[in-house]
C-alpha cells in the first residue's frame, strides 16, 4: 500500500550571500522563482499536503503564493534544517511519508526522486568537488551518518558522495528523530542530517539513492550560483526541444524563460528569448535576436530578426519584421505582413492586410486586403481616453496619414497621402485632406543679413 505523501519545502533561509532585498527563493531561474519550480515538483507528486517553512522576510513568499494550497509553517529563528522541519511537524499525519525538498534547489525533477513509499531514503550524488556539502558515511546500501563539512575530519572530507538534502521518511519516525536532535556541533544548529544517524542507531537506517543527474542537487546561495542554475536549466530545456525536432541554429544562445510548445519543423535562429507561455505551429521561423512573449503563432508564421512580440496571436501564416514591435492584443490573420518599424497595439488585421513600414496602429479594427501606407498613424488617444479606428476591407491608406479616432475608413476607400482624417470616409471614394499644391513664381530665396 502506498502512503499519502506530505511534501515539506524549506524556504526559511536568509540568503545573505545573494546581497539582495528580494527573498532568496524568489530569485528566478528560467523566468520563474526558484521556489515555484520546487512547488510545481511537489504538486506533480500528488501529495496529501504541502507544507512551506518560511522565515526571514516570509511576507514576500506568503503574498506571492497565498493562493497555493499549502500549509504555512513559520520558523521564527533560523536554527538549522532540522529545526526548520520541526516547524512542520504539527501538520504531519501518522500514515504519511514526509519528503523534504529545498526551496533553493530548483533543478530536481520528478524522475530524480525514488518514489519509495513507506521507506526512508536520502538522495545522494558523487561530486568531484564535494566541498561545502554533507558527506555520506556508508555501510553498503545503508547510511550510518551524514557529516557536515564543518564537522568532518580529514578522512570524512575526502568522501565524494554528498547529501542532496532531499530525504524521505515515514511521519511518525521522522517526528521522533526530530525530537531527539541536539545542536551540539560546530554551527550550533539543529541539523536535519542528524536524523540519519539516529535512524541508524535505531536499527532502521536510511537508504542512499544516488541521483542520475548530479547537477540536480545544485542550489543557489549567491548570484554566481544562480547564473549556473540558469545555464543548467536552459541546457535542459533546449535539449528537450531539440529532441522534439525543433532546430535551434545556435542552441547555447537561445533562452526559454517559461513554457514553449512547438509544432514540426520550427526553426529558431541565434539569440532568441522566449518568455512566458508560447505556442508555435508547424514551420514557424523565429529570426535572430527576437523576443517572443506569451504568443500564439500559427503554422507558417515567419518572424524576421530583431522583432519584439508580446501577447500576439497569428491565426494563419504571416510575415513579421524585421524590427517589428507588436504589443498585447495584436491579432493577425492569414497572409498579413507587418514590416520594419511598425508598432501595433490592441489591433486586429484581417487576412492579407499589410503595414510594411513605419506605422503606429493602436486600438484599430482593420479588415482584409487593407494596405497601410508608410508612416500611417492611428491617433487613438486624446490625452485621457482611447478611441477605435475602423478600416474596412480593401481600403488603401496613403503614406503619412493620420487617422484621428474615433473614425471609420469605408470599404475600398482610398485616403490620399499626407491626409489628416477626422471624419468617417465613404466606401469606394478617394478622400484627402491637405492643402492643394501650388508654386509661387516670383518667390525670392532669403539672403543672409
Ligand atoms: C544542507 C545540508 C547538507 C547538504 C546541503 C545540500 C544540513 C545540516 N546540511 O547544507 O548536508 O549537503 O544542504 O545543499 O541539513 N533552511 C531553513 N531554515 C534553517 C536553515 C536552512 O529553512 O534554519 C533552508 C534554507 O532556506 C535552504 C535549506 O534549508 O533552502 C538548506 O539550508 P542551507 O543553510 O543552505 O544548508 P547547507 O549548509 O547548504
Ligand atoms: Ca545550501
Amino acid at each position: 500500500m502506498t502512503h499519502p505523501l506530505h511534501v515539506v519545502i524549506l524556504a526559511a533561509g536568509a540568503g545573505t550571500r545573494m546581497r539582495s532585498n528580494k527573498l532568496k527563493v524568489l530569485h528566478q531561474v528560467a523566468g520563474k522563482p526558484m521556489v515555484e519550480h520546487v512547488l510545481e515538483l511537489a504538486q506533480s507528486l500528488n501529495p496529501s499536503q504541502i507544507t512551506m517553512v518560511y522565515g526571514h522576510q516570509g511576507e514576500q513568499l506568503l503574498q506571492q503564493y497565498q493562493d497555493a494550497s499549502v500549509n504555512w509553517a513559520e520558523q521564527k529563528q533560523r536554527l538549522g534544517t532540522g529545526h526548520a522541519v520541526q516547524q512542520s511537524v504539527e501538520f504531519f499525519n501518522d500514515d504519511e511519508d514526509v519528503l523534504v525538498l529545498y526551496g533553493d534547489a530548483p533543478l530536481v525533477q520528478n524522475a530524480d526522486l525514488a518514489h519509495m513509499s513507506g521507506q526512508q531514503y536520502v538522495l545522494t550524488a558523487k561530486l568531484d568537488d564535494p566541498t561545502g556539502y554533507g558527506r555520506i558515511i556508508r555501510d553498503g546500501e545503508r547510511i550510518q551518518a551524514i557529516v557536515e563539512q564543518k564537522d568532518a575530519n580529514a578522512e570524512q572530507q575526502a568522501i565524494k558522495e554528498i547529501n542532496s538534502g532531499i530525504i524521505q521518511a515515514p511521519a511518525p519516525k521522522l517526528k521522533k528523530w526530530l525530537s531527539q536532535l541536539s545542536n551540539n556541533n560546530k554551527q550550533q544548529e539543529y541539523y536535519l542530517t542528524d536524523v540519519i544517524g539516529l535512524a541508524a542507531s535505531d536499527g532502521t537506517p536510511f537508504k542512499a539513492i544516488e541521483l542520475k543527474d548530479h547537477n540536480a542537487v545544485k542550489g543557489a546561495n549567491d548570484m554566481e550560483q544562480l547564473a549556473e542554475l540558469e545555464t543548467l536549466m536552459q541546457q535542459r530545456k533546449r535539449k528537450t526541444l531539440m529532441k522534439q525536432g525543433v532546430q535551434l541554429i545556435r542552441p547555447e544562445s537561445v533562452d526559454i524563460r517559461g513554457k514553449l510548445h512547438c509544432g514540426q519543423d520550427v526553426v529558431v535562429d541565434k539569440g532568441v528569448i522566449f518568455i512566458g507561455d508560447n505556442e508555435l505551429g508547424n514551420d514557424v521561423h523565429i529570426g535572430a535576436f527576437s523576443i517572443i512573449k506569451n504568443c500564439q503563432l500559427a503554422s507558417g508564421t515567419v518572424i524576421e530578426p530583431h522583432s519584439m512580440l508580446d501577447q500576439v496571436k497569428t491565426t494563419g501564416a504571416c510575415s513579421i519584421g524585421p524590427f517589428a514591435r507588436l504589443r498585447p492584443g495584436t491579432e493577425l490573420s492569414e497572409g498579413c505582413k507587418v514590416g520594419n518599424f511598425v508598432e501595433i497595439k490592441k489591433s486586429k488585421l484581417g487576412s492579407h492586410s499589410k503595414a510594411s513600414h513605419l506605422s503606429y496602429l493602436g486600438d484599430a479594427v482593420i479588415g482584409k486586403d487593407v494596405n497601410i501606407g508608410a508612416g500611417t498613424i492611428t491617433c487613438n488617444y486624446d490625452g485621457v481616453n482611447k478611441f477605435t479606428t475602423t478600416i474596412k476591407d480593401g481600403a488603401f491608406i496613403g503614406s503619412d496619414s493620420q487617422l484621428v479616432a474615433p473614425v471609420t475608413v469605408g470599404k475600398n476607400a482610398t485616403i490620399g497621402a499626407g491626409s489628416t482624417i477626422t471624419r468617417d470616409t465613404p466606401d469606394e471614394q478617394l478622400t484627402l485632406s491637405r492643402v492643394r499644391q501650388r508654386s509661387v513664381e516670383d518667390w525670392q530665396k532669403p539672403s543672409k543679413k
